[in-house]
């Protein structure tokens, strides 16, 4: 498949966040707390030169996680004809390997129910218990550690 992977700015995730993410809602739901820290990257995956799916990486600390350098991948998001062609598997992985250059120790996301086993295969772990996101519904806290360098 004839994909590319670049860094993108956070207004340009709204076309795949909003359908596939926040459907039916105003578009404003689309920004997201922190889109615009210096310290938050976002990337798009382009296929035939039209974006496709989106990731977040935002530097912020949870609470049950004790580590300094952690990030947290939010807005995860292929678009729905491009689902399960293993989209989502790359631009996890080139986030991965961006976030290392930045000495990250550890990734967590709050991850959909549905989403869960995709996380897994990508190395992620549950840990704490099941919790609701208003109008988005069951999620739980996910982890991956990383060697420092
Ligand atoms: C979740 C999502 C990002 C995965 O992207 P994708 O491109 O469809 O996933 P891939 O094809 O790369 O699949 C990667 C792995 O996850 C598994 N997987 C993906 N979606 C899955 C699902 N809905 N249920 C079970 N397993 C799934 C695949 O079997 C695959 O496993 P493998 O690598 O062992 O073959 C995408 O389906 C999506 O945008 N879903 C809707 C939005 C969403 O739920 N986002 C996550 C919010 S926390």
């Amino acid at each position: 498949m004839n994909y590319y992977i670049q860094q993108i700015t956070a207004k340009e995730t709204h076309t795949v966040r909003h359908p596939i993410l926040r459907p039916g809602k105003p578009i404003d739901s689309c920004d997201f707390e922190g889109d615009y820290l210096e310290t938050t990257i976002h990337f798009g995956l382009f296929l035939d030169s039209k974006l496709a799916g989106v990731v977040t990486f935002m530097k912020n600390n949870h609470e049950l996680l004790h580590f300094k350098n952690q990030y947290q991948l939010r807005g995860m998001a292929i678009l729905k004809k491009f689902q399960g062609r293993g989209l989502g598997n790359h631009l996890i992985i080139h986030g991965e390997e961006f976030l290392k250059t930045q000495n990250m120790e550890i990734l967590w996301c709050n991850a959909r129910e549905i989403a869960v086993n995709f996380y897994e295969r990508n190395g992620f772990k549950i840990i704490g218990e099941a919790f609701t996101i208003p109008e988005i519904g069951l999620h739980y806290v996910m982890y991956k550690l990383f060697e420092p360098r």
